[in-house]
């Protein structure tokens, strides 16, 4: 399967809302937890096919700023997935791939950002693909830290005010340097973007699927790429 894989237009840059976790524990009888737990496997499952892919960039959104408002005990389940995703720092190397977490990442406990600078530190040579994991992380407040970076430098004299433009504000974004997201994909049924990648996916090809996360698997992803294959993409040109 994965080998005969052919398509002449792949994305550069894939985001990826991995909802449905909850609901697909519920339709088992399952504890929410469960669904997260198998989220993440679907996540890792993910990773590695997108790198077969071979896609350059790819963002997930494991948890937004509104997620606080979950449940602790639930919010808790999240961050230690996280956590032993990030321990397992050495099979970064083995699967070269280059992670970094964006978002605000100042609410976090003190080991899990220790973590995150290992993992970011340890992952820096890797060039398999590069894995943006969005913590805590609200596309508006991105924007917003943007803004405030170039209102700083403009206070300072820095720059004058007509030199703000579209490209300072990318520059200011967690995503600095990286392509604008292609492709976002979102699981579980709903149609919209939930405050994630805002700016990056003003061109964007959108494609929502009823698959719940958990079951989310290679040949989904397949078929999201060759619907992404078969759009055209005009960029507000004819
Ligand atoms: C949305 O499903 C999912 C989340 C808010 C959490 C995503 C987290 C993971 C996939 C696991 C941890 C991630 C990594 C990177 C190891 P939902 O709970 O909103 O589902 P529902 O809409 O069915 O309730």
């Amino acid at each position: 399967m994965a080998k005969s894989f052919e398509i002449d237009k792949l994305p550069r840059h894939v985001g990826i809302i991995m909802d449905g976790n909850g609901r697909w524990a519920a339709h088992r009888g399952l504890p929410r937890s469960y669904g997260h737990k198998m989220g993440a496997d679907a996540f890792g499952r993910c990773v590695r096919h997108a790198k077969l892919r071979g896609i350059g960039y790819l963002t997930v959104y494991a948890f937004s700023t509104e997620n606080w408002n979950r449940p602790s005990e639930e919010v808790r389940g999240i961050m230690d997935l996280l956590r032993s995703y990030l321990k397992n720092a050495d099979n970064y190397k083995k699967e070269n791939v280059r992670t970094r977490v964006i978002g605000d990442l100042s609410q976090l406990d003190e080991d899990l950002r220790q973590m995150i600078v290992r993992v970011e530190e340890n992952s820096v040579a890797n060039d398999g693909i590069n894995l943006n994991i969005a913590l805590n992380y609200g596309g508006r407040d991105e924007i917003a830290k943007a803004a405030r970076e170039a209102a700083k430098r403009l206070m300072a004299g820095e720059i004058a005010l007509q030199q703000i433009d579209a490209a300072m504000i990318t520059g200011g974004l967690y995503t600095a340097g990286q392509p604008d997201v292609d492709l976002i994909i979102r699981t579980g049924g709903e149609s919209r973007l939930s405050n994630f990648l805002l700016w990056q996916s003003a061109y964007a090809e959108l494609i929502f699927t009823g698959t719940h996360w958990p079951d989310f698997n290679g040949e989904h992803f397949d078929r999201a790429l060759k619907e992404y294959a078969a759009r055209q993409r005009r960029m507000g040109g004819v």
